[in-house]
């Protein structure tokens, strides 16, 4: 019997449910060509705004016992920038997604159809950076922001919009609801934790921000969480994010409710065969259970 792995984020279709996460090798198109040729079911690029921004000064990434902890500051070069490298990208056989942030709604709108012309298959909306001075979690938190800005995405592009919520709020239920509500046709849960480090014989904060956000196995189970919860939720797929390192991590993922994976830390620390070992994996547990298609796994956890 044959297995299928493909899935589907709103029109977006994607051959298996692995991304590349926002964040990392995701600059140029030569990078993210190669995860794609890695086995990468999709991409979704760094974040990028409307002017190009440095980000903040080094050390901007600390490697921590369970993960890693990074405070980049958004850089970009910009959207307008960008065309040249999703241009490498039009012939590859994965979708491309584009990550946007801004500072207001009509900033997130003006990169989000400046994405869609320059070939974006879908938006992922940032609003879950931890650490941007009224940006990304500042915007999702807030649920009355947030809406006003999922809605006037929704209202400027034809492509899917997907909205990644961070994990540093009270309820984030709602805050999927709202996405879902403003025309959300996915969520991504979760972006990285608030967090720190310190230097014990200086004392001083490694970071050179203070606070950045934490990634990798430490988050998993706060993620999965956040997955099984969104997808009791709301009607839209839920893509999971946060700490998946194995086929095992995978697998709990999409019985938590997760439709697709995306996949950062992970690459950093295994390098890029992690996309075909997760796929192998769970291709491999599919059969083994009886499954004919990805999609009967989806949510499996929430029948106990
Ligand atoms: C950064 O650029 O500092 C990270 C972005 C994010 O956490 O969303």
């Amino acid at each position: 019997m044959e297995t299928s792995l493909a899935t589907q984020i709103g029109d977006l279709k994607l051959a298996n449910p692995t991304m590349l996460a926002a964040g990392i090798l995701g600059y140029t198109g030569l990078s993210m060509k190669t995860v794609i040729d890695a086995g990468a079911g999709a991409v979704v690029t760094k974040t990028m705004g409307l002017e190009p921004r440095k980000g903040y000064l080094n050390p901007t990434v600390v490697q921590t016992d369970c993960g890693l902890l990074n405070a980049m500051g958004l850089p970009n070069p910009g959207i307008h920038h960008f065309k040249s490298e999703m241009g490498k990208l039009k012939k590859t056989k994965a979708p491309t997604i584009v990550s946007i942030y801004g500072f207001s709604a009509n900033e997130y709108a003006q990169v989000a159809r400046k994405a869609q012309t320059i070939g974006a298959d879908a938006v992922e909306l940032n609003v879950s950076c931890p650490h941007v001075e009224k940006a990304g979690a500042q915007i999702g938190s807030d649920p009355q922001l947030l809406s006003e800005i999922v809605e006037v995405v929704a209202d400027n592009v034809t492509i899917p919009v997907i909205v990644k919520l961070t994990p540093n709020v009270t309820n984030i239920t709602e805050i999927a609801k709202v996405s879902q509500n403003a025309g959300a046709d996915a969520i991504t849960a979760i972006n990285t934790l608030k967090a720190m480090a310190i230097d014990t014989e200086t004392g001083r904060p490694i970071l050179a921000n203070k606070f950045g956000g934490l990634s990798g196995p430490a988050i998993k189970p706060i993620a999965l969480r956040c997955v099984y919860d969104i997808y009791n939720a709301v009607d839209i797929p839920v893509i999971g994010c946060g700490g998946i390192s194995n086929w095992q991590d995978a697998v709990q993922f999409i019985q938590a409710g997760a439709s697709a994976l995306q996949i950062g830390t992970a690459v950093a620390f295994q390098g890029l065969d992690v996309f075909s070992k997760i796929t192998k994996g769970v291709e491999k547990y599919l059969k083994s259970k009886g499954f004919s298609n990805i999609k009967e796994l989806v949510g499996y956890a929430h029948q106990f």
